[in-house]
């Protein structure tokens, strides 16, 4: 079995990266700039925040973290995305996301200028993804397509198969799978036999947030397998796939931790530098 080995395609990408910027500073130009917001003290955000802020500084960024505490009011938090927005000096925004109590997600992500919009979770960004436009994608499938292809894995004429339909990863992972002419699944709480779809899978994305629910006997002989999910249990982290189970069956799998969280950083990194790329010239 091949393993997936994201965090060495992302040390890879992140190499590549800084090998751009270096260029940027060498023609003495503006370095990209990422800035990340999060509102409150959510332990995991916490974690988060500080690898991408570690992230930016590998590469090369001028990145910042603004900390606002949980009661910060929502007339606040957006009179500040609108500065960011405004400010030339910011490429690209983030919203840590889950917000505290009280503040609105929805509004707030909606305010976020569509170019700056690193997460790709704007609602121009997910419409321009369905309508197979140049746009911002979500970072995590990004990262997962990003992974596939520097694996030589084609999706072309597969069978895909996601089990998860959140917006952040399973609805743009599904559409991006789309994009590369697999042909898609979509499985979720609701779906009666997972395993039946399951083991028709060439290619199965599982992001459900469920500590080992894809068994040995849900997956077939020879396939690809994509784990996003990170589930913190008494064992430690472990995906949404029995990893070890499923090491004699897969031909290739990305291990938890070491898969797919590193892509996503990364990714978030490769989006800063397009949306970069994108301020000074025509947006997409
Ligand atoms: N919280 C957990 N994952 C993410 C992510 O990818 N982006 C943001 N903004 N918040 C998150």
């Amino acid at each position: 079995m091949i393993v997936l080995d994201g965090k060495a395609v992302a040390a890879q990408m992140r190499a590549e990266i800084r090998a751009e910027v270096e260029n940027i500073r060498a023609r003495g130009g503006r370095l990209p700039g990422l800035t990340v917001i999060v509102v409150g003290e959510d332990p995991a955000s916490q974690v988060y925040v500080r690898n991408k802020e570690r992230a930016c500084a590998e590469v090369g960024f001028a990145s910042q973290v603004i900390r606002l505490p949980e009661t910060t009011a929502q007339e606040r938090l957006l009179g500040i995305i609108d500065d960011l927005n405004a400010d030339p000096a910011v490429d690209g925004i983030l919203l840590q996301l889950p917000l505290p109590r009280g503040l609105d997600t929805q509004k707030c992500l909606i305010r976020i200028a569509a170019h700056k919009d690193v997460d790709g979770f704007h609602p121009e960004n997910m419409g321009r993804l369905v309508q197979g436009l140049p746009g911002l994608r979500p970072c995590t499938p990004a990262g997962v397509m990003e992974l596939l292809r520097r694996y030589d894995i084609t999706c072309a004429g597969k069978h895909a198969v996601v089990v998860g339909r959140s917006t952040i990863v399973g609805k743009p992972m599904a559409l991006m799978l789309l994009e590369a002419h697999a042909t898609v699944t979509v499985c979720h709480s609701r779906t009666p036999d997972l395993g039946a779809i399951t083991r028709q899978a060439d290619i199965l994305v599982a992001a459900v947030g469920m500590p080992c629910l894809i068994r040995e006997d849900m997956v077939a002989e020879g396939a690809v397998v994509v784990d996003v999910g990170i589930n913190r249990t008494e064992a430690g982290l472990v995906g949404d796939c029995d990893y070890p189970a499923l090491t004699p069956k897969a031909a290739a799998m990305t291990p938890v931790p070491g898969g797919v969280g590193p892509m996503t950083i990364a990714m978030l990194l490769a989006n800063t530098l397009t949306a970069y790329r994108q301020h000074s010239v025509s947006r997409f």
